[in-house]
Formats: structure tokens, sequence, C-alpha cells
């Protein structure tokens, strides 16, 4: 089972990951490439792209690395294969760019997320209130010698301008920061007796180059536009972009080959679904459908093909995916139409 989260998974998303479905990301080496160099030149980075094209995947898997976790040789032989034109992902850049062990705090952001959420929550127990830290406050208290510390913001674009506010200037490097929140739960936490931090110092914190700083966004993320918001001038002052795209069309048809149980003979049913995921994705980047299937579909498709062997089955669980507005676009497709 793959390590993750060592320094705590602090808010549990049901749509994310589990260790249970962790497989390590497989794509191109310079996506991994652009977001270790930017990790070590800035420190913040945000990661761009649409649902399922493994954005969350990718910092679990290079947190299963640093800490040489499960997966850690699997991954490390995959980005040395020279035929996925790979000349620098070898030992030496590991080490340069992944050289010291992770701890990792995680939260996935909703439109109701507050920057007290992120920073601590307060909850008022017999007559006091009760501060529980929350990721950003145990992401800048882990002081943990000779580790990196990534803070993870998952599902960032549904951010509200307060949380923007409040991790732009989390984003200015290598220096004390000042969050209000922080400073109330200081003086709260003083007044109490647990602690007897000198008032100068409240809610004042150090970020140190150990501390990085990761997002994900989905720019397509049409079907709820209402509650997302769009990068702001400053956000994208202080973060690396780095775009993540699907995995190629052979990728994922070796995937999913994987997941019918490495049948050969549905071969032909396997590379279907792919095609017709692949066609789906194009109209709906065209606004011609409302949502999209992605690798992570078509892996949950083939598996259901490998235990049913039944194409037909295939093709009624993608229709009843789509809302009714969609249905019959589903039901028009083709494998056999050129993508
Ligand atoms: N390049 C890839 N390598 C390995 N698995 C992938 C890849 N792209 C997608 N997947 C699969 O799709 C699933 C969704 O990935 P996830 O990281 O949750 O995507 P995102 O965070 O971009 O929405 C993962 O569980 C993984 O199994
Ligand atoms: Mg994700």
């Amino acid at each position: 089972m793959a390590k993750k989260a060592v320094g705590g998974s602090v808010s549990v998303d049901p749509s994310a990951l589990t260790s249970r479905d962790f497989t390590p990301w497989f794509g191109d080496p310079t996506v991994i490439k652009r977001i270790l160099v930017a990790f070590k030149l800035v420190g913040n980075v945000r990661l761009i792209g649409e649902t399922g094209s493994g954005k969350t995947t990718i910092v679990y898997t290079l947190d299963d690395l640093a800490n040489g976790g499960a997966y850690a040789g699997s991954t490390k032989s995959f980005y040395a294969d020279r035929k996925h034109n790979v000349k620098a992902l070898d030992d030496a850049f590991w080490k340069k760019y992944l050289g010291q062990p992770w701890h990792l705090y995680t939260y996935s952001l909703t439109q109701d997320t507050s920057r007290w959420d992120l920073v601590a929550t307060q909850t008022l127990r017999g007559g006091t209130v009760d501060i529980t830290p929350g990721p950003i406050q145990k992401w800048l208290e882990d002081t943990t010698p000779g580790v990196t510390k990534v803070l993870l913001l998952d599902e960032y674009n549904y951010a509200s301008a307060g949380v923007t506010s409040l991790l732009n200037e989390l984003a200015d490097f290598r220096k004390t920061i000042t969050v209000s929140e922080l400073a109330i739960a200081d003086q709260s936490a003083v007044e109490s007796g647990k602690s007897d931090m000198d008032r100068a110092l409240w809610g004042k914190r150090e970020r140190t180059s150990d501390h990085l700083l990761i997002t994900t966004e989905n720019p397509y993320d049409v079907t709820s536009y209402a509650g997302t918001n769009p990068p702001n001038i400053a956000q994208q002052n202080r973060f690396i972009p780095v775009e993540v795209p699907y995995m190629s069309f052979n990728d994922e048809i070796q995937m999913c080959l994987k997941a019918v149980g490495g049948d050969a003979s549905l071969r032909g049913q396997v590379n279907d679904i792919v095609t017709l995921a692949t066609q789906i994705r194009q109209k709906y980047r065209e606004h011609q459908l409302s949502m999209v299937l992605s690798p992570r579909n078509t892996q949950q498709l083939s598996r259901i093909l490998g235990e049913t062997r039944d194409f037909q089955i295939i093709l009624d669980t993608m229709v009843d995916w789509f809302p009714a507005q969609d249905k019959n676009e589903i039901r028009g497709l083709s494998p056999k139409a050129k993508v």
C-alpha cells in the first residue's frame, strides 16, 4: 500500500485519491521536471489540467518517491527508461531536485472554504475557545530539519477572494508571514494557558525554502462554473504554471489493458473505449457536451469490461454517465469515426 500524506492529511475529500487506488503518475517526464525545478527555484507551483489528468496523482507520486515509498522503484525505472524520451530524470536528477523526504499536507477546496478552515478552526467548548490547527498552521509550524514540507491545495479554482489573498501572502517566499487568523489563535492559546508566546510574535510564522506550495486547478470546470474563480494577476505572478495533459492515447490503452486483466482478446474493445473517450473529450472542449470522461473513467469501464465481457454494458454505462441533454450525442458516437 502506498505511503502518503506523511505530514498528516488534513481534509479528506471523498472524491480524492485513496491509497487503495493510488498508482504512480506516468506521463511526460518534462511535466515532472518543470514541477521540481520550479519548486527549487520559486517554491510555488500551479498545476493546471482537466479532471482526471492526474494532477493530484503527480503530487502523491512525488511524495511516494521522496519518501522511498511502495512505488519509488517502479516510478524511477519508468522515468529512467529512454523510450519515454528521458535524459535527465536519472538518479542524479532525483537527488538534486527531490533530495530529502517530504511531509505532505493536503486540503481540497470547495466554494465554502474560508481562511479560517485553512489556518485554524475555533470551537467553543465549555466557555473557552479551542483552536484546532488547520493545514496552513500545521504546514508553517512544521520545522523538522532536512524535510521538505509541501502544502497541496487541491481544486484551487474554488478559492474565494479571501482565500486567494491569504495564499498570495503565503506565496511570498522566505520571509516572516503574518496571518491575522493565526494571531487570534495564538492569543487564544496564551489566554487559555496553553502557550506563553510573546505578544509581539502572535500571528507571525516563518516560511522557509523547505516550505513548498502547490495548487491544482481545472480550467474546463464549466459544470460548476458559477462557483469557480479564474486566477488573478497576483497569483499568476507568484506561482509557476505547469499544464498537465491527459496521458497519451497509447499510455491510456496500456493502463486500460491492465485494468481488463491483461486479456489480449479484449484489446479491440479497449481500443474502442479509449477512442470514444477521446471523441467525448474533444466535444466537451468544443462545448457540445457538459461533461467529460477522464482516464479514471476509462479505467473503470475497462474493469467492468474485463468482468462482464459485454460491450453493451459499457455503452449503456457511458450513456448513463451523462445528463439528459447529452445522451443523444453519446448514443450517436461511433468508435469507427475518425478522431
Ligand atoms: N498519467 C497518469 N498516470 C497514471 N494514472 C493516471 C494518469 N492520469 C490519470 N490517471 C488515473 O486517473 C485517476 C485520476 O487522477 P487524479 O490525480 O485524481 O486527477 P486530477 O487530480 O487531475 O483530477 C488516478 O487515480 C489515476 O489512476
Ligand atoms: Mg485532483
